[in-house]
């Protein structure tokens, strides 16, 4: 709970708009497709700011290929919108960052921090922080080839022996890139231990450009906290979005001064039918569209009802969507009174106890 409201009045600059507030909504492939993303926004009721594209891949097909990719699709309401790209490769980044900027995003992001080995082996996402003169190649071309802004998503560094995030800040200054995403873990780490808020912070007090902090934000007073303690001008939330998709519009009530809002049990079982529904925009077929109201179900009732696996039980053995809907449905109807989401209850991430930093690996080095 925020027990104390603060008036953060920050904002990230965007193609001259003020974005507020300076919320983003992280990438995360496999989760953050148009309808999840669309339902977060539905959901921060306007007041979250900036979203953006699961990562594409700029190996492996022509340029023109990009345009169909599914990852790169995206709605009106989704603005600000951002395309984030991977790769190796600069030539084929900046093709890849010319085209897709035909499709109008308010912006093209570089991805410098993606860890598995698929990708960050073959010198891509994370990868880059063990090559940065091929990372500013990449970040010099694309920004040549492009009118719209350039960000830059990164980790502090490889491993902990090899931590590069100040070079990597100096490249994103002299190449002009709009805004630096800091994931305060290494590559090794992956996602294991806290992320290294300490250091976000150091890294935002020697910018020139915005710093955005990323890694373990949760709640609407840790999202207070991080921007009361460290000068980041914004903040990049994934995880915690995934549990708990009220987040944003719950942080956008702390920054602006006003009550955290409180989720009721029956509206939180409401949103699967809003998801649903986006997701048969999308054109997504019925048994994985199941599949993805499952998933997010799991998370949800983990805030809801930790003490009544049945009911989780009852959503996750639904054989089709129409049944799930109805089982939530007459959940809502039958049971919900008085039950309201309880997100704290997962505050933290990765199951440790402490918020200590902690080098562990997760992918070899
Ligand atoms: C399932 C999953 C997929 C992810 N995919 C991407 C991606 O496509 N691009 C990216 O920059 N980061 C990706 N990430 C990293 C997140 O954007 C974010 O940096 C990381 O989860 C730390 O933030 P958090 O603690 O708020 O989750 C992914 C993370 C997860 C858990």
């Amino acid at each position: 709970m925020v027990d104390r409201f603060v008036n953060c009045s920050k904002s990230l600059k965007l193609n001259g708009l003020e974005v507020f507030p300076p919320t983003i909504l992280s990438p995360m492939a496999g989760v953050t497709d148009p309808p999840f993303r669309r339902l977060v926004r539905e959901l921060s009721a306007g007041r979250m700011g900036i979203l953006v594209s699961e990562f594409v891949s700029t190996d492996g097909c022509g340029p023109e290929k990009l345009l169909d990719k599914p990852q790169a699709i995206f709605y009106p309401e989704e603005r600000p919108f951002g395309i984030q790209i991977f790769g190796r490769d600069p030539g084929r980044m900046a093709d890849a960052a010319e085209i897709l900027a035909t499709l109008k995003p308010d912006f093209i992001e570089v991805n410098a921090g993606c860890p598995v080995p698929k990708v960050a082996d073959k010198g891509g996402g994370a990868g880059l922080l063990k090559d940065l003169p091929r990372l500013q190649a990449i970040i010099h071309e694309v920004k040549k080839r492009i009118s719209i802004p350039l960000t830059l998503k990164c980790r502090l560094g490889w491993d902990e022996n090899s931590i590069n995030v100040f070079d990597t800040l100096k490249i994103a200054e002299d190449e002009g890139v709009e805004w630096l995403v800091v994931h305060g873990r290494t590559r090794v780490q992956g996602y294991m231990g806290f992320a290294d808020w300490n250091m976000i912070g150091e890294v935002a007090s020697r910018a020139k450009i915005p710093v955005v902090g990323n890694g373990d934000i949760v709640s609407a007073a840790g999202a207070v906290a991080a921007m009361e303690k460290y000068p980041v001008a914004g903040l990049s939330i994934g995880r915690g979005a995934l549990h708990n998709p009220w987040l944003f519009a719950q942080i956008s009530d702390a920054f602006e001064g006003k009550p955290v809002r409180t989720i009721s049990a029956a509206e939180a079982m409401g949103t699967f039918k809003t998801y649903f529904n986006y997701m048969l925009e999308d054109g997504c077929p019925d048994y994985g569209a199941l599949g993805r109201l499952k998933q997010l179900a799991a998370r949800l009732c983990k805030g809801i009802f930790p003490d009544y696996p049945e009911f989780r039980q009852r959503l996750l053995t639904s054989e089709t969507a129409e049944q799930f809907l109805e089982r939530a449905e007459r959940f809502c109807e039958t049971e919900a009174e008085g039950r309201v989401f309880e997100p704290e209850r997962l505050l933290n991430l990765n199951g440790l106890k402490t918020d200590e930093v902690t080098f562990g690996r997760q992918f070899k080095g």
